[in-house]
Parts: C-alpha cells; sequence; structure tokens
C-alpha cells in the first residue's frame, strides 16, 4: 500500500516539527520496513519460477515473518532459519503467525550452526522439489532488498513536493541489518533531499557499523547505475549517515527504560504502537534529543518500520506443539522484566 501516509507527531517542544512516515501501513496484511524489499525479492523469486525461499533471524523475526506472509501470497513457502533471543511477548505471536502462514521452522543454537546446517536444508528442498529454495539474506538486507527501500525517497520526495510536510532537518531510523537505512539514503539524496539520516542502532556492532553500511551503499548504488544509467552518480561525502550508538542497551531485544518510556511518549501523541525491539529505540534517541534542545526549530521525521496491521484474532488455535521444541521455550518462559511491567 504505498505510499504509506505522513502524519504529524505533536510533541511538547517549542518550535520543533515532528512527522512520522506511516511504513507500519506498507502491506495490508502486515506492515513494516519489510514490505518494500520483499517486492523486489520475493518478485525474483517468482520470475525465476521457485517454490521456496529460505531466510534467517532470531525466534520472533519480524522480517522472517513477513517473509513467511508475503512468499505464502505469492505461492511459495517460506523455511525460517532460527537463533535465540530474549523473550518478548511478541516472539511467541510472531511464532504462532508465522505457523499460520506455513513457513516451515528450523531452530538453530548459533548463526555458525545456521551456517552449517543450510547446505543440508537447501539440499533436502533440492531432492523433494526438484529446486532448491532461494536465500534471502538476514533483514532482507541483500543488494537486492536494499534497493527496495531506495523508492522510499522518492516517494518522500514526492510527498515533501506535494506539500505534505515539509523537507525534514532530521530523518531518524532504527538501524538492525541496515538495508532499510542504507536505501533510504540512496533514495533521498537521489532525489535530492538534503536531510540528515540518524541511524539508532539496535543490534551488536558486528552487524551494524559504518564499514558495512558504506559496503552495502556502494555495492548497491553500484547494482542501481548498473540497471538504470540514469541513477545519479553520488558524491561519497553526502552519503555518511550519523550512527547512534547509545540507545542499544545490554543487547539485541533487551528491552531499555529510555525505549520503553519513548514507547510512552509515541503513544500519547498519537502514534502507532512502537516495540521495544526497534522502533522504540530508534524514537528514544529522538526523545533525547528533543530534551537537550538539538531539534529546536528543526524539522523531524520519524520512520516508522514496525508493523500496525493487527493479527487475526483466532491465532490460538495454531498449535506450538509444531515448531521445533527450542521455538517452544518461548510459550513457556517468562517474557523480560519491562516487557512484562510494560
Ligand atoms: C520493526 C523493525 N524495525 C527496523 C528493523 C531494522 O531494519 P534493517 O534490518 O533493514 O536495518 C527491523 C528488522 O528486522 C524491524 O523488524
Amino acid at each position: 500500500m504505498l505510499p504509506t501516509p505522513v502524519e504529524t507527531l505533536p510533541v511538547h517542544r517549542p518550535n520543533t516539527q515532528v512527522w512520522i512516515k506511516r511504513d507500519d501501513l506498507s502491506g495490508l496484511e502486515y506492515g513494516g520496513n519489510k514490505v518494500r524489499k520483499l517486492e523486489y525479492l520475493l518478485g525474483h523469486a517468482v520470475e525465476n519460477g521457485l517454490r521456496k525461499v529460505v531466510t534467517f533471524g532470531t525466534a520472533g523475526s519480524n522480517h522472517a515473518l513477513a517473509t513467511g506472509i508475503y512468499a505464502g501470497q505469492e505461492g511459495l513457502r517460506s523455511i525460517s532459519m532460527l537463533t535465540p533471543q530474549t523473550n518478548a511477548a511478541y516472539v511467541a505471536r510472531n511464532l504462532l503467525r508465522g505457523l499460520r502462514a506455513g513457513i516451515e521452522f528450523h531452530a538453530c543454537r548459533d548463526d555458525s550452526a545456521v551456517k552449517r546446517a543450510l547446505p543440508w536444508v537447501r539440499l533436502r528442498h533440492r531432492i523433494s522439489d526438484g529446486k532448491a529454495p532461494m536465500v534471502i539474506a538476514g533483514g532482507g538486507s541483500s543488494v537486492a532488498g536494499t534497493i527496495g527501500f531506495v523508492n522510499a525517497g522518492f516517494e518522500l520526495r514526492a510527498q515533501i513536493d506535494a506539500g505534505q510536510l515539509p523537507e525534514p532537518d532530521f530523518i531518524y531510523v532504527a538501524l538492525g541489518t541496515m538495508g532499510t537505512a542504507a536505501g533510504l539514503l540512496l533514495g533521498i539524496r537521489a532525489a535530492g533531499l538534503t536531510s540528515k539520516l540518524v541511524c539508532v542502532r539496535v543490534v551488536q556492532s558486528r552487524y551494524a557499523n559504518p564499514e558495512k553500511f558504506a559496503a552495502l551503499l556502494s555495492a548497491s548504488a553500484a547494482k542501481l547505475r548498473y540497471i538504470a544509467p540514469a541513477f545519479p552518480v553520488l558524491n561519497e561525502a553526502d552519503l555518511i549517515a550519523e550512527f547512534r550508538d547509545e540507545f542499544f542497551g545490554g543487547g539485541y531485544a533487551r528491552f531499555t527504560n529510555e525505549g520503553m518510556q519513548a514507547i510512552r511518549i509515541a503513544s500519547e501523541a498519537g502514534s502507532p504502537e512502537l516495540e521495544g525491539t526497534y522502533t522504540g529505540k530508534a524514537f528514544a534517541a529522538l526523545v533525547h534529543d528533543l530534551s537537550v534542545g538539538r531539534l529546536d526549530g528543526k524539522r523531524v521525521l520519524f520512520w516508522n518500520t514496525y508493523n500496525s496491521r493487527p493479527f487475526p484474532s483466532d491465532l490460538g488455535d495454531e498449535d506450538p506443539g509444531e515448531l521445533p521444541p527450542e521455538l517452544q521455550t518461548y510459550f513457556t518462559l517468562p517474557v523480560q522484566a519491562l516487557d512484562a511491567a510494560g
């Protein structure tokens, strides 16, 4: 459902205007940032006559879920290879929704176990189907998935030109596997916008860091110029984003007090629901910057990357017993304290 709307988000700070980009509405069945990437990734699988895709994430991965839902819509089956994470209520919800979408689940101890198991999983499906599943990178952040987000920059430019919002001075976005931020940065610059992109890191720095970000940017820009020679050659100095590390907290998917407080502030301002793993931490950076006066007199856009489409109300009919035992534990272990309190 593109373009996604932009709306104001009233914050109590003189001279600051905050807007929200409602990518939570990007898809009819499930919204969020993954939809823009999957349009390109699943399009490739369909074009090549494939029947299955395999992707990766942690137990509650929004990306793995979105892939399962939209693969299913295209008549494809999705295989999720998932690693452990801190428990939160959304993990069990996403797993049930994944069962409903027909995802084939595999539980792996860590990233190395995923690497070791992947060839076997692909081989098994190749033998049964005649074709190996297409591999979709974690978070969908391959070059093709990143290119899926470039359009978002042009979309924003069109909304500015139509008078729906002024050109933002700052755009805040959560940074995980980086495809969202990298694609968006390429898109806004190609569309002639000068907004500063503030990337709030919510994963370990070995996954998201300026060196990897620059490599993903340049590979994606090179591919774009190959496909569309009219794509502008962008100045390296214009492709520098601001990396923010201080809102990560104790680890991936570990909720923070600042994040939970930011979720409440956003909700009071009329925002769609944010969550503790990604968008709450990204909004915490914005709230912090508001409080120290950095955003006084500025126009700010918060890019909402989380889904707001409701889940089916009868997901309780799904049987967690169909999941690998390691994933069933998310239904019995307590959720982290900040989630329980939130
Ligand atoms: C809700 C949400 N926001 C942000 C992100 C981060 O996007 P990216 O992995 O493209 O950096 C994710 C990734 O899974 C996500 O699920």
